[in-house]
């Protein structure tokens, strides 16, 4: 049967020939190449922004215990703003204009501790309202000060620690942008409201100040001696800050209790820190909570920012196998900051035409791009904003303009959609690293009525920044031996 014969021998000519010009999988697995478009689920989105605003949602946090995982023994909870307090804003468009502020207030003091490092200003010029500086450390003068109005209080993710012997539990913001640890402490002469009661160092029995001549106490960038004990002051440069002793405490974390943790007992605390008890300091300097540790690795997840699930932050589990990473560098002038290793951004698959410096750190401690857990948005040198934005715009021309809002200057109006295909944006690194984000983390709500905008902006300072928006669902560990970041996506 001369047929069925030739239909055979089409039959396996096909099949060689679909063999042939089919790309292996094994090479496609090896050069990992993310596609040119990412989904966004624009309904499910808005849903989530509306409720935020339902009282059925929250759940007292106040209630819930510590619990530490099973993967490390030295793992925290972490927790979102929204989560700690119900917005008391109207809607999702004031919420988003307030947290935008703050954001403002935020960058504006990494770039004050940035200033400070390189001497480009001087402790003094921290309190410009008072001529009398001195009133910071001078118990007598301890009176209110004048506070800026942007200031509507830091700290954007939250964990649990317990503080002193037996511990006090507390509410702490976790801030990757700073080294010293503190909480707010009675007697107070200036405190703000918190959601636990004030710790009282009467009450702990591992309470024990630091001497002048301490080491740790002369690392501290403000300190002052006082009847020969350490007084520390960390100024966050929107008019926020907080004074007090610097002492040795007990912390808590999950299971394990930690001795001999310098932290600041903070008497003079204003900025309004929003119910939180203090500040756990995870940046790169040798005062910095991870550094006390001498831990090897930490990371954190961070879950969405308008959800009350929570996720972990963790102080000795290594990075997941299946972590992007990219070198962690110094800057010689400031050890706090993580800066990141980043080689390019692309946009739908075409890398943005930038320079090769625009991400280095230079030798004088300008430039740069640094990982930051407090910043909300990413912040990128104008040249490098403007090119990222005007890829975007041209693979997203077949979406509604809506008009730019607060620092967002290219929005949507997605009103009308469920979902949408938008390009796929992805940070580079070194040998050929490729971390794509999720949609959600570029393309935000700024409202409940379906506007949407890149989540980037520019600005002009010589740091750039990537923000917790950029950062969210993804787990990032530090491995501070290896000096290396990783990115796990989906891994909260
Ligand atoms: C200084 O220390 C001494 C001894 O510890 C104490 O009696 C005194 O009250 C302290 N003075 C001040 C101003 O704190
Ligand atoms: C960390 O190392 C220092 C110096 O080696 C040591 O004094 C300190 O006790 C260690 N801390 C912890 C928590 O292991
Ligand atoms: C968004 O588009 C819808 C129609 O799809 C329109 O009704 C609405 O007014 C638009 N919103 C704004 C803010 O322009």
């Amino acid at each position: 049967m001369p047929n069925s014969q030739n239909s055979l021998f089409f039959f396996f000519f096909f099949f060689f020939f679909f063999f042939l010009f089919t790309p292996p999988l094994v090479h496609s697995r090896t050069t990992p190449q993310s596609s040119k478009t990412t989904v966004l689920h624009v309904a499910s989105s808005i849903e989530n922004t509306q409720k935020i605003f339902s009282n059925t949602q929250r759940a007292s946090l106040n209630q819930q215990q510590l619990k530490s995982s099973s993967s490390s023994s030295l793992s925290l909870q972490l927790h979102s703003r929204a989560s700690l307090h119900k917005p008391s804003h109207g809607d999702y468009k004031s919420l988003t204009l307030a947290r935008l502020e703050r954001d403002s207030a935020r960058v504006k003091s990494l770039l004050t501790r940035l200033d400070l490092a390189l001497k480009r200003i001087t402790p003094s010029d921290l309190h410009p309202a008072d001529g009398h500086n001195k009133f910071i450390f001078g118990a007598e003068e301890m009176q209110g000060p004048i506070v800026s109005g942007t200031s509507q209080g830091s700290g954007e993710y939250f964990t649990r620690v317990g503080i002193g012997k037996p511990p006090s539990q507390a509410y702490m913001v976790i801030d990757t942008g700073s080294d010293v640890s503190w909480i707010q402490c009675a007697p107070c002469a200036d405190c703000y409201q918190q959601a636990d009661p004030i710790f009282d160092p009467a009450s702990s029995a591992s309470y024990s100040p630091l001497t002048c001549e301490s080491p740790r106490c002369k690392s501290l960038d403000l300190s002052e001696c006082r009847n020969n004990t350490c007084l520390y002051e960390v100024s966050y440069g929107d008019g926020s800050y907080t004074v007090g002793d610097f002492v040795t405490e007990t912390v808590t974390i999950g299971s394990a209790s930690v001795r001999d943790i310098a932290i600041g007992c903070g008497h003079n605390n204003e900025g309004l820190f929003v119910g939180a008890a203090g500040l756990l300091g995870l940046g790169g300097g040798s005062l910095s909570f991870p550094s006390q540790l001498n831990t090897t690795f930490f990371s954190y997840c961070l879950v969405d920012r308008d959800s009350d699930s929570t996720s972990t932050l963790e102080f000795d589990s290594p990075l997941p196998p299946n972590a992007v990473t990219a070198p962690i560098h110094r800057n010689r002038e400031l050890d706090t900051f993580y800066y990141l290793g980043l080689t390019g951004i692309s946009v739908g698959g075409e890398m943005l035409q930038i320079p090769g410096s625009s991400f280095l750190v230079d030798a004088t401690g300008n430039g740069g791009i640094i990982v930051d857990s407090g910043t909300a948005v990413t912040r990128l040198q104008t040249d490098v904003y403007n090119s990222l934005r005007d890829a975007f715009v041209k693979g997203t021309r077949g979406l509604p303009p809506a008009k730019g809002v607060a620092l967002f200057d290219t929005c949507y109006n997605l009103s009308s959609k469920t979902s949408v295909e938008v390009p796929t944006l992805s940070f580079h690194f070194p040998e050929g690293k490729e971390l794509p984000l999720p949609a959600k983390n570029y393309l935000i709500p700024v409202d409940s009525d379906g506007t949407f905008c890149l989540g980037f902006a520019p600005t002009t300072s010589s740091l750039s920044i990537i923000g917790n928006v950029q950062q969210q669902g993804t787990r990032v560990g530090f491995d501070l031996k290896k000096s290396i970041v990783g990115f796990s996506a989906n891994n909260c």
